[in-house]
C-alpha cells in the first residue's frame, strides 16, 4: 500500500473497520495496547510484513510478536506445553509474550520468525487492540511502533513524530496504561525470560513454582532484538545519578529535586508507566545530557532499568 497520507483513526467501531480494512489490504496500521503502541500487518503477507521492517529500519534477523485475540487462535499457530498453558491461564490477556514452537503449517510469513522454527505470541489486554484483532480474525506481527533503536511510543503522538511518513494509520487510543513492553518467556525447553517487561518475573516465578534461567545464563536461548543499544533518546544518558551535573537534565525517581519526575512518591508502577513519555519529552526539549536516579532492582524496576541500561549503552 502506498503511504501517500497517514490516517489518523478514532477509538471507535468507524475507525477499527477502516484499521481493518487497511491490514487486509496489505497496510500497516499502529494500535494501542496496554504495553505500548504496536505497528500491526497481516502476519501471513511477506510484503505487509517487509514493510514493518522497512518503516522501523528494522534488522531483518529481529523476528516480530504475533498478536491475537484469545489462546485458542494462539493455539492455531503455535504448539503449547503445560507450563505455556498454566502461564497464559494465568496472565492472558496481559503482557505476557510466550515463546514457543511454530506450527509451520498455518502460513506465519518466514520474515516474522526471521527464519527461526519457533515464535513469539501474545494476547494484548487493551480493548482496541482486542476489538481490531477480533474483526481482523488472523494473526498480526506487531513490533512496538518506533524507528528501530529508538525510544517505543505509549501515545499516538509519539508513534506520529517516530514513524508518521512511514506508514498508513494509527488507531489514536490515548496512552498506554503500562508504558513498558511486555515480559517475554521462552517456554522450549526450561522456561527462560528472555526480557524483562510489564508482568515482573517474580509474578511468573511464583505462578510456576519455579525459578526462570536470567538472560545473562548462558543457557538460555538469546532474544535476537536485545540489542545492547536500543530505546535510545536523542541525548546521552547517565544512570544511578544522585544529583545532575552541569547541562544535564535530571530525570528523577523518588523525592529529589528533578527537571522531570518517574514516581515523585517511588511508585514502580506509576514510574513504568511514564518512563518512554519522560524519555520523548526529553528529546522535544532537546535535552542533550540526562541523569537518572537510582531505581530499586526488583518486580517491574527490573524492566525499567533494563530499557534505562539499553539507553545509555554505547550507540552502534
Ligand atoms: O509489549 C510488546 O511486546 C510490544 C507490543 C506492541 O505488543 N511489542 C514489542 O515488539 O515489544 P518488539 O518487536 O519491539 O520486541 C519483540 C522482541 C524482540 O526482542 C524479538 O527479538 C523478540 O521479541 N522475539 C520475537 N520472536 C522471537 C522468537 N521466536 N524467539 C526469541 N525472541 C523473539
Ligand atoms: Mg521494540
Amino acid at each position: 500500500m502506498s503511504q501517500a497520507t497517514l490516517r489518523i483513526l478514532s477509538p471507535d467501531e468507524a475507525g477499527l473497520s477502516e484499521a481493518v480494512g487497511i491490514l487486509q489490504q496489505g497496510g500497516l496500521v499502529s494500535f494501542p495496547t496496554e504495553t505500548v503502541y504496536g505497528l500491526g500487518a497481516d502476519a501471513r503477507n511477506d510484503r505487509a510484513v517487509a514493510g514493518i521492517f522497512a518503516a522501523k529500519g528494522r534488522p531483518s534477523f529481529n523476528p516480530l510478536i504475533v498478536h491475537v485475540a484469545d489462546l485458542e487462535t494462539a493455539a492455531k499457530y503455535v504448539d503449547f506445553n503445560d507450563t505455556a498453558e498454566r502461564l497464559a491461564a494465568n496472565f492472558w490477556p496481559g503482557p505476557l509474550t510466550l515463546v514457543l514452537p511454530l506450527r509451520t503449517d498455518e502460513g506465519i510469513s518466514k520474515l516474522v520468525t526471521a527464519g527461526l522454527d519457533s515464535l513469539a505470541v501474545r494476547v494484548p489486554d487493551h480493548s482496541l487492540a482486542q476489538g481490531l484483532l477480533r474483526r481482523f480474525a488472523g494473526p498480526v506481527a506487531a513490533p512496538s511502533a518506533n524507528p528501530s533503536g529508538r525510544v517505543s511510543p505509549t501515545s499516538a503522538a509519539h508513534v506520529i513524530a517516530g514513524l508518521g511518513n512511514e506508514i498508513d494509520a494509527v488507531v489514536d487510543g490515548g496512552d498506554c496504561r503500562v508504558g513498558l513492553e511486555s515480559t517475554i518467556v521462552s517456554c522450549i525447553g526450561a522456561p527462560a525470560l528472555l526480557r524483562a517487561g510489564g508482568i515482573p518475573a517474580e509474578r511468573i516465578e511464583d505462578c510456576l513454582g519455579a525459578l526462570l534461567r536470567l538472560p545473562d545464563d548462558p543457557q538460555t536461548p538469546m532474544a535476537p532484538g536485545q540489542l545492547a543499544s536500543h530505546y535510545a533518546p536523542a541525548g546521552s544518558v547517565r544512570l544511578n545519578a544522585n544529583a545532575a551535573q552541569d547541562g544535564e537534565f535530571l530525570l528523577g525517581f523518588g523525592p529529589v529535586e528533578a527537571d522531570l519526575n518517574l514516581s515523585p512518591s517511588g511508585d514502580l508502577t506509576e514510574a513504568a508507566a511514564r518512563l518512554f513519555a519522560c524519555l520523548h519529552a526529553l528529546d522535544k526539549v532537546g535535552a542533550t545530557a540526562i541523569a537518572v536516579s537510582p531505581i530499586p532492582h526488583h518486580g517491574l524496576g527490573r524492566a525499567i532499568n533494563d530499557r534505562l541500561r539499553r539507553a545509555a549503552a554505547p550507540r552502534g
